[in-house]
């Protein structure tokens, strides 16, 4: 699959680094220095250029950038019409600190009404940065760790549960994008877990049913 990175700090580098060396064509975009990008694409075989190049190259993007930079991306990235849009990003202040959207919408839904011809999935906004390389290196070994992912286009959610399985997890299917609205608060308790709590960010969970 032809992957586009819309962001290419520590989720977008990680991931867009895990889908190459996992075989995808991946062109990272967005970053404050061409010459991250162009480091990130050498070390994995993958491509660097504009988010506007990213766009156009790829069936599936991943959006991963701070929430305040999010209508700067978009307005690079034009309509999006038709292209699957994995989105990562969890609504923060600038101090990343508290949740700027909920309860009664969530930030995954209000950047889909800002291009509702995009196809989007909300995944990965439940995983710290920091376990991602353990999760691709351990892929394969089960139980493998959950992620949660939601979105209302069927066929798009089965896209990126392919891309979440790529890295090593097990894609749970948590609904619709309106499950945002409590994933997105859940996304916090992750954090916590993973930088406030003692035990270390590379932060996995699983879900089980007793039969
Ligand atoms: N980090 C995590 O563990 C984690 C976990 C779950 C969800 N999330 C969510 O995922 C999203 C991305 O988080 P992140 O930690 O990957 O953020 P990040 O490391 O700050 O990456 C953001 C990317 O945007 C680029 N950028 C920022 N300002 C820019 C500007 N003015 N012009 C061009 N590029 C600019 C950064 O450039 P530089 O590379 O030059 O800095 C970087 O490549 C956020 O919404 C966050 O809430 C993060």
């Amino acid at each position: 699959m032809r992957v586009g990175i819309l962001g290419s700090g520590l989720m977008g580098g990680k991931l867009g680094t895990i889908w190459a060396k996992a075989g995808h064509e991946v062109t990272f975009s967005y970053a404050r220095v061409a010459g991250k990008l162009e480091r990130l694409a050498r070390e994995c075989g993958g491509q660097a250029g504009t988010v506007a190049e990213a766009v156009h190259r790829a069936d599936a993007l991943l959006l991963a950038v701070h929430w305040s930079r999010i209508d700067d991306v978009l307005e690079q990235a034009g309509d999006l019409a038709g292209k699957v849009v994995l989105n990562c990003c969890v609504p923060l202040d600038t101090r990343n600190r508290d949740l700027v959207v909920g309860v009664t919408t969530s930030g995954a839904e209000d950047v889909a009404r800002r291009r509702p011809h995009a196809r989007w999935v909300a995944a990965f906004n439940t995983s710290p940065s920091e376990a991602l390389f353990d999760v691709f290196a351990r892929n394969g070994k089960e139980p493998r760790p959950h992620l949660l992912h939601y979105g209302d286009d069927v066929e798009a959610k089965k896209v990126v549960a392919a891309l979440i399985e790529d890295v090593g997890y097990a894609p749970l299917d948590a609904g619709p994008l309106r499950t945002g609205r409590f994933a997105e608060p859940f996304a916090m308790v992750t954090a916590e877990l993973a930088y406030a709590q003692a035990g270390g960010p590379k932060l996995i969970y699983r879900f089980d049913r007793l039969p």
